[in-house]
C-alpha cells in the first residue's frame, strides 16, 4: 500500500510502499477514504508525541479520516465489516495512521475515538472534522460561557478555530476574532460580531474599541504567551482564558483574577459523538480549504506547517 511515513525523527514526510497491516486481536483494518491535516501530525513526525505515545518506524502520519471496515481482528465485535467509520484513529503505539491506504486500530483505541459515520454526512467532511471539531468543543465547555457573554478567539481561520467561532455563535456569544485581513469576512459569516487584524493592530489597544467593557472569555488557538497575557488583562474579574496550544504560561495559571487553563482534548469517544450529531443535523459547516492527493500529502503537511490555514486541508487516499 501507499503510505507517508517518516523514518527518523529528523527527516520530512514521504510516500513510500509498504505492506499492508493486518488486524490483531481486538483491532479493525480500515481501507481509507480521506484523512485530513492537523498540527499534531506534525508533531507526531518530529517526536514531539513522544512523552505521550509510543512510536514505531516507519511511522505513517495522521490521525482524522474516514474508511471502510475491511476485516475484523479476533475479538473484535464492535463494528462490522463494510462500516463507514470516522474518528482520531489513535491508537497505543503511533505506526498506522491515516495518510495511508490501509490502517489498523484497537476499535476502542486508546488516545483516539472510531465511530460510523452518521447516515448522510458527506465522508470528506467527517474526516476533515474529527479533531478540530473535539476541540472546539472541548475548549467551549470549560469555558461554560452564558447567552451574550463576550468571546475573544485568538486565531480564528484554522481547522479548529472556523468550528469554535460556528459554535460560539450558535451559543449566543458575542465573538471577537483575530485574523488576517484576507479572512476577515469569511469570519464574520461563521459568526464573528467583530475582528481585529493581527498582522497590522495591537490586540491590546483594539480590544479597547472593540469591547471596551472587556470581555467574558478568552479562546487561544495560537499558543503565543505574551498575546494571551494581553488579552487575560481584557477579562473581566471571575472570566476564563483557555488555551488549547499551552498558551497560558504558570504565572497566569497561577492568579486568582481571573481561570486560565491550558486545555488538552479529553473524552474523545463522548466527544466525537457529540460532533457528529451535529454534522447529521447540518449544524456544522467544515470549510475545507484545500484537497490533495495521498502524493501530494508530504507537501500539503510541509505547508500546513508554515500556517495560512482557512479551514482544513483533506487528503483524498482511495
Ligand atoms: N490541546 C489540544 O488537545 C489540541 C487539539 C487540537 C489542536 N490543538 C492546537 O490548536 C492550535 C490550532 O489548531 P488548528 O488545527 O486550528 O491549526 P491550523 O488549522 O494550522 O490553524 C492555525 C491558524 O492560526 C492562524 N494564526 C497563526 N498565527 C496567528 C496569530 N498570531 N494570530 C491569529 N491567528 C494566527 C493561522 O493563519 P495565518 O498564519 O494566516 O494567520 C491559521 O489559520 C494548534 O496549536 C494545535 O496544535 C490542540
Amino acid at each position: 500500500m501507499k503510505a507517508v511515513v517518516v523514518t527518523s525523527f529528523v527527516e520530512s514526510p514521504r510516500l513510500v510502499d509498504l505492506a499492508d497491516p493486518r488486524p490483531g486481536p481486538g483491532e479493525i483494518l480500515v481501507a481509507v477514504r480521506y484523512a485530513s491535516i492537523n498540527p499534531v501530525d506534525w508533531a507526531a513526525s518530529t517526536g514531539a508525541l513522544t512523552g505521550l505515545a509510543k512510536n514505531r518506524f516507519p511511522l505513517i502520519l495522521g490521525f482524522d479520516g474516514v474508511g471502510r471496515v475491511e476485516a475484523l481482528g479476533d475479538g473484535a465485535t464492535h463494528f462490522a465489516v463494510g462500516d463507514l467509520v470516522f474518528g482520531q484513529f489513535w491508537g497505543d503505539v503511533l505506526q498506522y495512521g491515516t495518510y495511508a491506504e490501509r490502517l489498523t486500530i484497537a476499535e476502542r483505541p486508546s488516545f483516539g475515538a472510531v465511530q460510523t459515520i452518521p447516515d448522510g454526512v458527506d465522508p470528506r467532511v467527517a474526516a476533515a472534522v474529527p479533531t478540530a471539531g473535539m476541540t472546539a468543543y472541548g475548549a467551549l465547555e470549560l469555558l461554560d460561557l452564558r447567552p451574550g457573554d463576550s468571546l475573544l478567539i485568538l486565531g480564528a481561520t484554522g481547522g479548529v478555530g472556523v468550528l469554535a467561532m460556528q459554535l460560539a455563535a450558535q451559543a449566543a456569544l458575542s465573538v471577537t476574532a483575530t485574523t488576517r485581513a484576507d479572512a476577515a469576512d469569511r469570519i464574520r459569516l461563521l459568526g464573528a460580531t467583530k475582528t481585529i487584524d493581527y498582522a497590522t493592530q495591537a490586540i491590546g489597544d483594539a480590544l479597547r474599541t472593540t469591547d471596551p467593557e472587556g470581555l467574558d472569555g478568552v479562546l487561544d488557538l495560537v499558543g503565543d504567551p505574551e498575546g494571551v497575557d494581553i488579552a487575560a488583562r481584557h477579562v473581566r474579574d471571575g472570566g476564563k482564558v483557555v488555551s488549547v496550544a499551552g498558551g497560558v504560561t504558570g504565572e497566569l495559571a497561577a492568579q486568582s483574577r481571573v481561570t486560565a487553563t491550558n486545555y488538552l482534548l479529553d473524552d474523545k469517544p463522548a466527544r466525537l459523538r457529540w460532533v457528529g450529531e451535529r454534522l447529521a443535523a447540518g449544524g456544522l459547516v467544515v470549510p475545507i480549504d484545500r484537497e490533495v492527493s495521498l502524493t501530494e500529502a508530504p507537501e500539503a503537511v510541509q505547508a500546513a506547517r508554515q500556517g495560512g490555514a482557512r479551514g482544513k486541508t483533506v487528503i483524498r487516499v482511495g
